[in-house]
């Protein structure tokens, strides 16, 4: 089973930062941000590999999970046998590439690795987002092994000012996954999807639950995916085909809490996860003094 992780965006909101530097390779504490999303994608069991949809402009991703063993030999020459051994584990990662070489949407994006899928369910995780204990995919797809292998979404409240900016969901409470006594819009509370807006007006969006950017796919979606007409913004949105699966198959979402996991979409996002992974590490003490006391 794969796992696709849309990757092609040009970053312009850290411009001028990623004019060379793909925001994918941004470090959170010494990762880069994909590896992180990457590492969370593959630990869903049985799932073997992440494809990452990239642009040609920005072979620095590859160059990222290649191997290079002058460099490994290198570090190993000169005694630093910890970090070579740290450079080869993200660089021989299960990961493979296709592309999007024109902004035509997250749809068309997830569309790029439909060859790669062998006709199974996939996932697929926005990149701009990741999970540090990385189980929602896994507490996803135990709901979909209770559902019979249904689609399954994350989703999360959102406050209704915000409806606009994401993708929303209408359905109904049906229960919860094992281990949370949760209703409603609860963490763990589990819904059955009866439709989905992408974008809505606020008078419009048919709850308050927006779609997290963690999905559990039906390969039927591909499929959908290759006749879909744009929608939103004029982009081939991702959430418009789901609505056409919501006509042969059903669909559930898993209500998550969204600071489960880690926001690197923005600047200040991003520098906030920085602070967050930094005080969650060995290094917090020494992230502290550098701070200063004034600071926060
Ligand atoms: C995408 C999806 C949307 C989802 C959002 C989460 O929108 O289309 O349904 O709610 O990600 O971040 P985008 O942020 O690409 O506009």
């Amino acid at each position: 089973m794969k796992a696709v992780i849309p990757a092609a965006g040009l970053g312009t909101r850290f411009l001028p930062a990623t004019k060379v530097s793909p925001k994918e390779l941004l470090p959170v504490l010494d990762k880069p941000v994909i590896q992180y999303v990457v590492e969370e994608a593959l630990e869903p069991e049985g799932v073997d590999e992440a494809i990452i949809v990239n642009s040609h402009v920005k072979p620095q991703i590859e160059a990222y999970f290649s191997v290079d063993t002058e460099f490994e030999a290198y570090l190993c020459a000169h005694g630093k046998q910890e970090l070579a051994k740290r450079v080869h584990e993200a660089s021989s990662l299960p990961v493979s590439f296709v592309y999007q070489d024109a902004p035509l949407g997250l749809g068309h994006a997830v569309l790029q690795a439909k060859d790669k899928m062998d006709g199974e369910p996939f996932f697929v995780l926005l990149g701009d987002y990741f999970v540090p204990d990385r189980l929602m995919n896994v507490r996803m797809a135990e709901v979909s092994a209770a559902h019979g292998g249904a689609s399954v979404i994350a989703v999360a409240p959102v406050p209704e000012d915000q409806v606009s900016r994401y993708g929303i969901i209408a359905g109904e409470p049906v229960g919860s996954i094992e281990g949370f006594d949760a209703t409603g819009e609860q963490e763990g509370a589990v819904w059955k999807v009866t439709g989905m807006v992408e974008k809505p007006a606020r008078e419009e969006a048919p709850s308050h639950l927006f779609i997290v950017g963690r999905y559990l796919l039906s390969p039927r979606v591909m499929e959908l995916l290759e006749d879909q007409t744009p929608g939103a913004g004029g982009e081939i949105q991702l959430t418009d085909a789901m609505v056409r699966l919501l006509e042969e198959e059903e669909m559930y979402a898993l209500v998550v809490d969204p600071l489960e996991g880690c926001d690197t979409g923005t600047p200040a996002a991003w520098a906030a996860t920085n602070a967050r992974m930094t005080l969650a590490s060995p290094d917090a003490d020494a992230f502290r003094e550098a701070l200063g006391p004034a600071v926060i």
